[in-house]
């Protein structure tokens, strides 16, 4: 699916986003989180795109900048406090405040992910290190400057794995644990203008999604074609601008009443 056109512009001017993991796997398609950083700044807000691989964030902004928008790149290691606490004060400082975080790091398969009986100890505390603490440890340094502010959102990336069968442990019980993460930060924070929410993408045409599974031996049409089948709307799985529009109202002044809520962006598969 390609881009929704349609105009943003203005919905987000004067703001600031801290978007992590708003780099890139390599592939022919846009990622969940490069979609947002770039979809986020055409709405007028000034993007820090934070990843591990700081090429991959730089090409992130080098997208943005040529469109005219304002963006720059930063290197963070989600399982590392310092370097988010580090993150978000540079962003007070170069900046004067901190509006939007949107969390979109998450990895499966590219981390080791395994069936409950074959995963490792190890993998297993790397993944809730990479799928969860960051993006708690994340909120725990951003929250403080939008309470101070008296607004701020937060917008986490879960998965539709999260409510449906998931073979891999990892992924699941981080993606499960995502919602309560949300609900959590939701109600503790609604009270100083904080709004936390959490979207479900399901089958998204990312290179996430396919490079993975092409790289394990299946050919790339089987891939896409055994995934868009499952997709009852419109038999066609979804793209990253699917969860960048989603972002985008979750993150802007149309869902200012709305906080906590688990959003599906999933073409109805959850329903099936
Ligand atoms: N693509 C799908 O079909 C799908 C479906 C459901 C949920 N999701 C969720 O969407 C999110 C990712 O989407 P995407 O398309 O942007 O993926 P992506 O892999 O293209 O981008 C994620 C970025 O996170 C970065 N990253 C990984 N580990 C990191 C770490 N430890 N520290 C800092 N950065 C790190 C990567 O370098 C990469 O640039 C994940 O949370 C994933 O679970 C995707």
């Amino acid at each position: 699916m390609s881009e929704i056109d349609v105009d943003v512009s203005g919905r987000l001017a004067g703001r600031v986003a801290l978007v992590i993991g708003g780099g890139q796997t390599p592939g022919e398609t846009i990622g969940n989180g490069r979609a947002t950083a770039v979809l986020l700044a055409r709405a007028g807000a000034s993007i820090v795109v934070a990843d591990r691989h700081c090429d991959a964030a730089q090409e992130t902004v080098d997208q943005i900048t040529a469109e005219g928008g304002a963006a720059s790149a930063a290197e963070l290691e989600v399982t590392d406090d310092d370097q988010h606490r580090a993150l978000v004060e540079g962003i007070v400082e170069s900046h004067g405040r901190l509006d939007m975080l949107h969390n979109n790091v998450g990895v499966s398969i590219a981390g080791g992910d395994a069936d409950a009986l074959d995963l490792d100890p190890e993998t297993f505390d790397r993944l809730w290190q990479i799928n969860l603490k960051g993006a708690w440890m994340a909120a725990r340094h951003a929250i403080p400057v939008m309470r101070e502010q008296g607004s701020g959102s937060v917008v986490n990336i879960s998965s539709m794995a999260a409510r449906m069968a998931y073979p891999l442990v990892g992924y699941k019980t981080t993606k499960v644990a995502m919602l309560g993460l949300t609900e959590n930060l939701a109600i503790t924070n609604a009270r100083y203008g904080v709004r936390v929410n959490v979207i479900l993408p399901g089958l998204m045409n990312t290179p996430m999604a396919i490079e993975a599974r092409v790289g394990q031996g299946t050919p790339r049409d089987e891939v896409v074609s055994g995934r868009d089948r499952q997709v009852p709307l419109g038999r066609k799985m979804g793209s990253a601008w699917d969860v960048a529009h989603a972002s985008l109202f979750l993150h802007s002044d149309e869902a200012r009443f709305i906080t906590g809520v688990s959003l599906p962006v999933d073409g109805g598969r959850g329903l099936v």
